[in-house]
């Protein structure tokens, strides 16, 4: 060990006082006498971001986590100097920088309150082993302030109090409060006093939070390296800095196919070619829908990507082509270990290319994964991430397959204490070489985009369709994520349900667990369970490890199989809510998922919740999370909420009991909503139907709902080949009228909705459709109340006594 006196001796070292200032238009450059400079740059008037340098000199600017496509520009922007500050103002915030300190703190420029500051604010420690600096930032943490995100952390929703880690780590069978597991996603939303803000700390070092944990009145974040560089979004809405951040790090480029969005079932591993096969067969027997089916690492000939084991799988396009017949996508493992093999073209071409990754003084990194020992192609280097994408041709344009799944890319190699690379290994970083400390935390996802890019030039012209387990910030706008090697128990199903909300306010909603968990074998009640969980997230797989026996929805029994149906049958439903909700995610950043938190931040009862969570807009849901459950207590965020199953109406902002018997979970309607729904199919696309079903739930008062819609595929929706219709609700004591709105040129293949009523206050007397008197016979009067009509109607009026 190097023992360095002199350098020890040094500790933390801080700014001193400001000796220089400088404006460049959106830029305030300052720099200190013993040569710290500081670029605060205003992003937009809520967005600002903090630049430190400790030798003057900044890095060049290169990002993997902020999009080229994020807004930028403010409508307001002042810079003012007192005695002791710098004040710069937008329309939204004010900053002021300490002089003799550079020290900073944030206000609302609306009402002058504080909203942030700086406790020691930045601060460094020399690196003498890696040069540059450990460099670190604390800011004072209010008494009552909670803190959200940062990405897959297995525990509560609230981080208050708690530590964390960001270095992506192969973690199988991971518990709750194991940190860190897959991802590095270093940012996080904080509330007090009902003002909520971000902090998003660009940096793909190793980092660290602290969230009041060391000092209960500070939070502290850090870098292993790197710049102390972050941006502080404001809200004051939670929800504002959530869709902020997406904005800045990216949305989904586009939309999924809506298959993507139904059910998938997996399993290491189906095979040969007749086991996936009864498989799929079954699924269509026991009419339980399903979309997609997937090939796990037995499918390749030596776990060799690109290759097939011709044995099992001895022609894979006429599988691939007889699964599609049937209403199945093909979805395949591709893992970023290539074996080592001469013979074996992919290998033998990224080495005559040189595209591997290689140790400090030249050798390649060799490292054992599935294959035994292998390398690694460097995705940090565009040629690389280029050559991967044209590897995908064969598999997709070829052979057919729909979707590509990439594992052990956080890089996992195995039989080694740290599960990676060596912190040596070197790294193209997009043309700013650096070593594994660097680049470890975004390899997973320039393998996932490079990935991307491949499926979406050879899946042309359809909708490609991604899946990773490690990801950085911004991997959202190129694939969907799971949470990896899950356990089969009711602790999972909690943890399972907090990551996902948590994904979805860290900018990621296409996200979902190994339901019924990948470790170990569920009892069919855990299974029954986390299925009803499972249907209420973006990406809804069954996946398990296939070495405790199966864990197909009917391999429990016949009462499981058949809840199982009900709910991924409620999911199938539901598609034309959830992709309504998805669109919303890509267009404004709007998270799919909203911990209650989220969802009305100004209850702070809603601050500790971590059960609850609304799907969508207007759907709150609860999983059961505990074995011999009939029913639980939870909390209705405010409004009045009708029971899904029973329609009565509660009154929410308090603690209920709910009923819910295995074949049922507690779920409620939002007063007022308008949900669409599609009939049933066992894939997307099997039927064409006339009518699509919108359940209309009175509310006396007002509000609107959104139904979006497109060929759900392909890429005309973006030539505005797609219908957005908007459905204002507004209940009298006697009236209902519901007014819609439609903006897009597409036009689905159905003509009418029927329109189901819940919970009228009055006896239908009369109705009018745009302004025309029609028949009340035509009104199913049975328990609900219901009309089918013409799609295209534009205001639709209910008369009662
Ligand atoms: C990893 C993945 C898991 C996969 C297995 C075999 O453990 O997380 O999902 O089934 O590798 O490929």
């Amino acid at each position: 060990m190097i023992v360095n006196t002199e350098l020890e001796q040094k500790g933390n070292l801080f700014p001193s006082k400001i000796i220089n200032y400088k404006k460049d238009v959106d830029t305030l450059h300052f720099s200190t006498k013993n040569g710290v400079a500081l670029q605060v740059t205003v992003v937009r008037d809520s967005v600002i971001r903090f630049r430190y340098s400790t030798t003057g000199k900044f890095e060049n600017d290169f990002s993997y986590g902020v999009t080229i496509h994020a807004s930028r520009g403010y409508s307001f922007l002042d810079v003012t100097e007192d005695e002791t500050h710098y004040n710069i103002t937008t329309s939204k915030l004010i900053c002021k920088v300490e002089k003799q300190s550079l020290q900073v703190s944030l206000f609302d420029a609306i009402d002058n309150k504080l909203i942030n500051e700086d406790e020691i604010g930045f601060h460094w420690e020399e690196c003498y082993q890696h040069g540059g600096d450990i460099v670190k930032m604390s800011k004072t943490c209010q008494k009552s302030e909670s803190f959200y995100g940062l990405g897959d952390k297995p525990v509560d929703v609230n981080l208050k109090g708690k530590r964390f880690e960001n270095w992506a780590t192969d973690s199988y069978a991971f518990g709750k409060n194991t940190d860190p597991i897959y991802k590095a996603i270093p940012f996080y939303t904080a509330i007090q006093d009902n003002k909520a803000y971000g902090i998003f700390f660009d940096n793909t070092f190793k980092t660290s939070f602290d969230f009041a944990q060391e000092r209960r009145n500070v939070t502290s974040f850090w870098a292993q390296g790197g710049e102390m560089n972050y941006y502080f979004i404001y809200g004051p809405q939670m929800e504002d800095v959530v869709k902020n951040y997406t904005d800045l790090t990216g949305k989904p480029h586009a939309l999924p196919p809506l298959w993507a969005l139904g059910f998938h079932q997996c399993k290491w591993s189906y095979y040969p070619e007749a086991n996936v096969k009864e498989v799929t067969n079954t699924f269509r027997d026991l009419k339980i829908p399903c979309d997609a089916i997937y090939l796990d690492i037995d499918y390749m000939d030596g776990f060799r990507c690109f290759t097939w084991d011709k044995n099992h799988f001895p022609d894979p396009k006429r599988m691939v082509k007889e699964l599609e017949d049937d209403g199945f996508k093909t979805v395949v493992i591709i893992d970023p270990g290539i074996k080592i093999d001469l013979e074996y073209d992919v290998f033998k071409e990224a080495l005559d290319k040189d595209y591997f990754c290689k140790r400090a003084d030249g050798p390649y990194m060799k490292g054992k994964v599935w294959p035994g020992e292998c390398y690694f192609p460097d995705y940090t280097k565009p040629e690389v991430r280029e050559w991967w994408s044209g590897l995908f041709k064969e598999l997709i344009e070829d052979i057919g397959v729909k979707g590509v799944w990439n594992d052990m890319n956080e890089p996992a190699v195995m039989d080694v204490p740290n599960k990676s690379f060596p912190n040596d290994v070197r790294h193209d970083y997009d043309g700013n070489p650096c070593s594994h400390r660097k680049a470890h935390n975004i390899y997973g996802t320039q393998m996932a985009r490079a990935t991307y890019h491949g499926l979406k030039k050879y899946a042309y012209p359809k909708r490609p369709f991604v899946i990773t387990r490690s990801a950085y910030s911004g991997a959202q706008r190129y694939t969907s994520t799971w949470m990896g090697d899950n356990v089969a128990t009711w602790e999972h199903l909690a943890i399972a349900n907090n990551q996902a909300q948590r994904m979805a306010m860290s900018g990621f909603s296409f996200a979902g667990s190994d339901i019924g968990g990948f470790a170990e074998q569920p009892q069919g009640e855990l299974f029954a369970r986390w299925i009803q969980l499972g249907v209420f997230h973006a990406f809804c797989r069954v996946h398990s490890s296939g070495d405790h026996g199966a864990q197909e929805p009917w391999v429990f029994g016949e009462e499981i199989t058949d809840i199982v149906r009900k709910f991924v049958e409620l999911r199938y439903q539901l598609l034309p809510y959830l992709y309504t909700s998805f669109w919303k995610y890509i267009n404004d950043g709007t998270p799919i998922l909203k911990s209650l938190v989220l969802y009305d931040q100004e209850d702070i009862a809603t601050h500790y919740r971590s059960d609850e969570f609304v799907y969508g807009e207007q759907i709150l849901v609860c999983p059961i999370q505990e074995p011999n459950a009939k029913g639980r207590r939870m909390y209705i965020p405010r409004g009045k909420w009708y029971n899904f199953w029973t329609d009565d109406l509660v009154e929410g902002g308090k603690e209920m009991w709910v009923d819910a018997d295995l074949d049922s979970m507690p779920m409620f309607i939002k007063e007022g909503a308008v949900i669409p729904k599609y009939p049933v199919q066992q894939y997307v696309g099997e039927k064409k139907f006339d009518e699509i079903t919108l359940d209309v739930y009175y509310k006396k008062g007002k509000e609107s709902s959104k139904l979006y819609d497109d060929a759900h595929d392909g890429y005309d929706y973006k030539k505005g080949r797609f219908s957005l219709r908007t459905f204002k609700v507004t209940g009298k004591k006697k009236e209902l009228i519901i007014q819609q709105h439609k903006r897009g040129e597409f036009n689905a293949d159905y003509t009418k909705f029927n329109m189901v009523f819940h919970n009228l206050p009055f006896a239908i007397t009369s109705i009018q459709i745009d302004n025309v008197e029609i028949k009340l016979e035509n009104i199913n009067t049975a328990k609900t109340q219901s009309i089918t009509i013409d799609k295209e109607f534009t205001e639709l009026h209910l008369f009662g006594k």
